[in-house]
């Protein structure tokens, strides 16, 4: 068979790997807590400020907006991690519904979208990690404390929290179910008190102009571009990290029905606690302060004179955010891991520790460029980069549901052939859509980083694929 249409058969990608010590011991509340865990983050921690700076109050819209297009995606995922439980996510998705060729252009995106949504988080984390520290009145200089396109040189602390977290992974420790709940608890409840806070202040003149930018993406001098769908295309961010779910799949009591509850519950009640937040954030502040602010939950309530509630929510932020940087990490070594195990990346990059039980290397080689990325470049540009990645992954998995329904007709699945249709059409629509409204050099980086990976496909891993053809 041609390479290009190398497929994985169904078998071979939901087969249970029998070596797997793994206890099935997780229900829905985990699931759902993991979900969670990876959603909330620096997208609605600091993403806020920068889509208002893009959009004006309007940027309201782009949350639901962005939240509509990631329900379909969610919606599909769900429908592809419950038939075919198993690691490797939208790449084995597409592996088996679509061919090799586009299995490795989809899991070569997904190793560029986890590793730049670690530098995103990361430089997120820094910006309430640098409040807590000046809060502290540590003699840090500011030039140490942001990356070049946020007033200072370096990013350190974003280096710092990046190693960190790369070093735990390392050694194999990885968070438990119950301590990343505990971790949600403390995400959630920080919103819920920002949100107690924020709402009574809530002022209706925050929202005049409501549409400074316009209402579409338009492209402005600098090459950046602003307005409602243009911050859509980066409030995206918020809204994904439901596939941390499928993740645990091997590990969960009933994947059939706890996966699905998993990723529909956590990304529902995402959504609903976002449009809250956001609304309180801008009724409680006018929008130009809060995209200029790298803390903006933090400065809403130090605004409304809560100075010791900004530093507890700043401190919620710094302890909790990290799970998502581990989350990305993490998946990251796993799509890297059942790439190589597929043969189409070098094995000796994802072998794994003899002691600590996981693929050392690969995880400290992630981690510098992690860092590197954090330390230099701008939040905005990062998070596009990712969203870009994600968009595609996401029209993949859409794609492979409808595809699957033609191909694979005698598999149980959730959804009737009408819902499937309206779902993916949807998604691929909303995906490409927002993927049209990143700037130009976004949509090029992506590209150029595609190129690179269908040379190396078509040089070298093509011939050392193991998947039978
Ligand atoms: N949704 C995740 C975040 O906002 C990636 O940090």
């Amino acid at each position: 068979m041609a390479f290009w249409n190398r497929t994985k058969s169904f078998e071979a990608a939901t087969t249970r790997d029998t070596h797997s010590a793994l206890k099935p011991t997780l229900s829905w509340v985990h699931l759902v807590g993991l979900g969670v865990g990876g959603i909330v983050g620096t997208g609605i921690y600091t993403l806020t400020g920068v889509g208002a700076g893009m959009a004006g109050p309007a940027v309201i819209l782009s949350f639901v907006v962005a939240g509509i297009v990631c329900a379909a995606a969610a919606l599909a995922y769900a429908e592809m991690a419950t038939m075919m439980p198993m690691a490797g996510s939208a790449y084995t998705y597409t592996y088996v519904a679509l061919g090799e060729l586009l299995a490795w252009i989809v899991g070569w995106t997904l190793i560029l979208e986890y590793t730049v949504v670690c530098s995103a988080v990361a430089v997120g984390w820094s910006g309430y990690a640098a409040g807590v520290i000046r809060a502290a009145g540590w003699p840090i200089p500011e030039a140490l404390l942001a990356g070049p396109g946020a007033g200072g040189l370096v990013n350190v602390p974003a280096i710092v929290i990046s190693l960190a977290v790369a070093g735990l992974l390392a050694i194999g420790s990885r968070e438990s179910a119950t301590v990343n709940l505990v971790l949600v608890a403390v995400k959630l409840v920080a919103l819920a008190i920002f949100v107690a806070l924020a709402l009574p202040a809530f002022s209706a003149d925050h929202f005049e102009p409501f549409a400074p930018f316009g209402y579409g993406s338009t492209e402005i001098a600098d090459g950046t571009k602003q307005g409602v769908m243009a911050a859509a295309a980066i409030i995206f961010f918020a809204f994904y990290g439901f596939d941390a779910v499928s993740t645990a799949a091997e590990e969960t009591k009933n994947p059939k029905r706890d996966l699905k509850i998993g990723i529909i519950g956590s990304m529902v009640l995402c959504t609903f606690l976002y449009m809250i937040v956001a609304a309180a954030a801008l009724g409680g502040s006018n929008y130009q302060d809060l995209a200029k602010s790298t803390e903006p939950l933090a400065m809403v309530l130090r605004g409304l004179n809560h100075p010791a509630a900004a530093t507890l929510i700043a401190t919620a932020a710094v302890i909790a955010l990290p799970t998502v940087i581990m989350a990305f990490m993490y998946g990251q070594s796993r799509i890297f891991f059942v790439m190589a195990r597929d043969g189409l990346l070098p094995q000796r990059l994802s072998k794994v520790h003899p002691r600590f039980g996981t693929p050392v290397l690969m995880t400290f080689i992630t981690s510098v460029i992690v860092a590197l990325i954090a330390a230099f470049v701008p939040l905005q540009n990062i998070a596009a980069v990712a969203n870009a990645g994600t968009l595609i992954a996401f029209i993949a998995v859409a794609v492979c549901m409808m595809v699957t329904r033609k191909t694979h007709p005698q598999h149980p699945r959730m959804f009737g052939p009408v819902t499937t249709w309206i779902i993916g059409i949807v998604a691929v629509l909303g995906c490409l859509y927002l993927f049209d409204s990143l700037q130009t050099r976004t949509k090029y980086s992506v590209l150029i980083w595609n190129a690179i990976g269908l040379a190396i496909y078509l040089l070298w891993a093509r011939r050392k694929s193991l998947v039978p053809g």
